[in-house]
């Protein structure tokens, strides 16, 4: 059972470079089911709206999830309450729509829990991420609520997503990280058999600052600038990892990083 995740999607560059090559990398990669995190795929690098979330669904995403940005387009809203394919952070603090949390059947017939965390240091306000986790895991157990458990873990520092991973090790088939738009190197399967990323970097144009224009971000920096950060535009790197998972017990056999196209791909 292979589980293609991808990190956030940036703006209309990182957005359409999805729509073009994920129905091929899911044929050669063999992949059976697709997570992508889409709190940044509208054109502003802000958001998600209801038309490219039925876009990314129609091209083979099975799940999208979201973050900090996950309200920026006022009609998610709206839309979110009927869409059970977009998930928002679980830990929203509040009486908020939409869910942070589904189930969902792959083509091969496996039930795909899909977690979407939200950290707490250096990130909007939102409910203790580790008491709702550690809640999460005693009232949910691999092959029995679900044959598979993926947790988009989505946040700013890399200790705390660090700490996330072992707190579900044995507990998930993959936690990893989402937000900075970085794709770390240190996947690997953990003691318990969960397979862990820290981030999975974004799906966008690396030749800008984390997806936004390089220019306007420095100008922005530097304080010369008062223009709203718009994404870049170049060719896109899809970034993220293939996770192949163990239909018997739920854990993972094997992770590897997926980076393709872009600035980032390494064998051209
Ligand atoms: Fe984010």
């Amino acid at each position: 059972m292979n589980i293609l995740f991808l990190g956030d999607i940036v703006g209309n560059s990182g957005y359409q470079a999805v729509k073009k090559f994920l129905p091929s990398i899911i044929k050669s990669k063999k992949i059976n089911f697709v997570i992508v995190n889409g709190e940044n795929a509208a054109k502003e690098g802000v958001g998600i709206t209801e038309n490219i979330v039925d876009e990314l669904l129609s091209c083979g995403v099975d799940v999208i999830t979201t973050g900090n940005h996950v309200w920026d387009q006022k009609e998610t809203y709206e839309f979110i309450k009927k869409q059970k394919r977009l998930l928002r952070p679980y830990n929203l603090t509040g009486d908020v729509p939409g869910h942070g949390f589904g189930i969902y059947v792959s083509t091969r017939g496996y039930k795909i829990g899909v977690l979407n965390l939200m950290g707490n240091v250096f990130m909007k306000k939102c409910d203790d991420v580790f008491m709702k986790s550690k809640k999460f895991i005693d009232e949910n157990k691999l092959k029995k609520n679900y044959d598979f458990l993926i947790v988009d873990f989505h946040g700013e520092i890399t200790s705390e997503k660090m700490a996330i991973g072992h707190v579900f090790d044995g507990n998930a088939t993959f936690v990893v990280g989402t937000h900075t738009h970085v794709p770390t190197n240190d996947g690997r399967i953990l003691k318990k058999g969960t397979a862990y990323l820290t981030d999975a970097g974004m799906c966008g144009d690396y030749d800008s600052v984390i997806g936004m224009n390089a220019e306007n971000s420095i100008n922005r920096f530097f304080k010369r600038s008062s223009l709203k950060h718009f994404p870049a535009k170049g060719e896109a790197s899809l970034c993220g990892a293939i996770i192949q998972a163990n239909p018997k017990n739920g854990l993972a056999s094997d992770i590897s990083q997926f980076i393709f196209g872009g600035q980032l791909q390494k064998d051209k």
